[in-house]
């Protein structure tokens, strides 16, 4: 898909837009509140998605993707997120996943993995978090031992999206710890085999229904051909699919916070208190102005955002510019989604605190996209250290 603009969409991008924003409304807004509460994975959405081509739709088509760009891409999450984060995070979590053998698969692996992942056949995961190892990816403890062609693999993952249920998983593990960050390689992992196990399913605040664990990995033997690129090269593959994922999550915050203004809005117009609706009131009125300006702001730096990463393509090594633009839409959407979820609540008063409304889901669900991919704090870092001198 081409014609892509800063300030506008491609007519397909319009169309796919509103179809998914179709589905989203007719057949994922109805299961959102209890997906929430129960905190089930809820499999009849990746179903869904499938039907939808969604689960690899920004994949190549020789892998069995839906071949489209990272705008559209965002624009599915971005959809899906105004009524649901938690499905959202189905379609970013399988690109996640597939990210790190996309960027340094060789074609054999690509082959024998991909298609099952975009397919939506077997969900993914990306094991980066360690107990000791969150902000600091680099303090990776997880050890693989080469043995003849083998690696064994020996360690934990924690936060994992998808733990306990993916099947295909790319572990980053230090094959040399005394090299740093250049000692740690990345592994594709079979996770129906001897050795994996599961361990603690996290009771999250947020993104309720997709399930996050620990995985225990004890004596896992890995092919060493399941190892992507070089020894020593697994922190850059990690790094280098972080620049290209967390558009997604940006994605995610951006439609979380779309969601939450178009529920305040709705609200402002049908509640009435001293003989006038709401919207009538300016305190009211500015702070709504407020929220649509930042989401606003926010969807043009990642649609921008997007367009670079896109130009820059799946293979080619990190820029400063790619790396920069990845954490600023991550670091402003996420915030953008925080402030207007609250605000959100805010609005709808103490019908925002209860149930009844999805805003305090929204503002729940919006928090982690402030913390996962990397901490805004993080982004920062990255954006300060990805900054031209000048700043430019
Ligand atoms: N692309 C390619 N290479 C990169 C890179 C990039 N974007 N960023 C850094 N590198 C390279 C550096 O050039 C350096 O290379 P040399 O060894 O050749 O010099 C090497 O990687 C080490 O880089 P740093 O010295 O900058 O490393 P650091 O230890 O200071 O850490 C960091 C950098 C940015 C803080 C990094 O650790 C980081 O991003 N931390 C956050 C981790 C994170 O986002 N975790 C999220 C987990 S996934 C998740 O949440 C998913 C989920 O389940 C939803």
């Amino acid at each position: 898909m081409t014609n892509l603009t800063t300030f506008g969409l491609s007519d397909e991008q319009q169309m796919f837009r509103e179809t998914v924003g179709r589905m989203a409304q007719e057949k994922i807004a109805p299961r959102a509140a209890d997906i929430d509460e129960s905190g089930d994975f809820p499999w009849d959405i990746v179903e869904l998605f499938r039907e939808y081509g969604l689960m690899g739709v920004a994949m190549p088509e020789e892998y069995g993707g839906g071949g489209a760009d990272l705008l559209t891409f965002c624009i599915a999450v971005e959809e899906v997120a105004k009524v649901c984060a938690t499905s959202s995070l189905i379609i970013a979590a399988q690109h996640l996943g597939a990210m790190p053998i996309l960027i340094a698969g060789n074609k054999e692996q690509k082959q024998r993995y991909l298609p099952a992942v975009a397919q939506g056949d077997r969900l993914s995961a990306f094991g980066l978090t360690e107990p000791e190892a969150g902000s600091d990816a680099g303090g990776t403890k997880t050890r693989a031992v080469r043995d003849g062609d083998e690696y064994v693999l020996t360690g934990s993952k924690v936060f994992i999206t998808n733990g306990g249920l993916a099947k295909t998983m790319v572990v980053f593990a230090s094959t040399d710890p005394s090299l740093g960050t250049r000692g740690i390689s990345a592994f594709i992992v079979e996770l129906d085999q001897p050795g994996v196990s599961v361990g603690r399913i996290e009771n999250k605040m947020g993104i309720r229904g997709s399930q996050t664990a620990q995985l225990l990995f004890d004596n896992v033997r890995v092919k060493a051909s399941n190892r992507l690129g070089q020894e020593g090269e697994g922190f850059k593959i990690a790094m280098r699919t972080l620049d290209r994922t967390r558009p997604g999550i940006a994605a995610q915050a951006l439609g979380i916070a779309q969601g939450a203004l178009d529920v305040a809005v709705d609200y402002l117009y049908q509640r009435q208190q001293f003989g006038t609706p709401l919207s009538q009131f300016e305190g009211l009125q500015f702070m709504v102005a407020d929220m649509q300006t930042q989401v606003e702001a926010s969807r043009q730096l990642l649609y921008r955002a997007a367009e670079i990463i896109e130009s820059a393509g799946f293979e080619s090594h990190a820029t400063p510019e790619v790396t920069r633009y990845s954490a600023m839409a991550k670091l402003m959407c996420s915030d953008t989604a925080m402030r207007v979820t609250t605000d959100a609540v805010q609005l709808l008063g103490g019908y925002g605190y209860i149930r009844d409304y999805p805003v305090e889901r929204m503002m729940r669900d919006a928090k982690i996209t402030q913390i996962y991919e990397g901490t805004n704090q993080i982004q920062r870092l990255v954006i300060f250290r990805n900054m031209n001198h000048g700043g430019v």
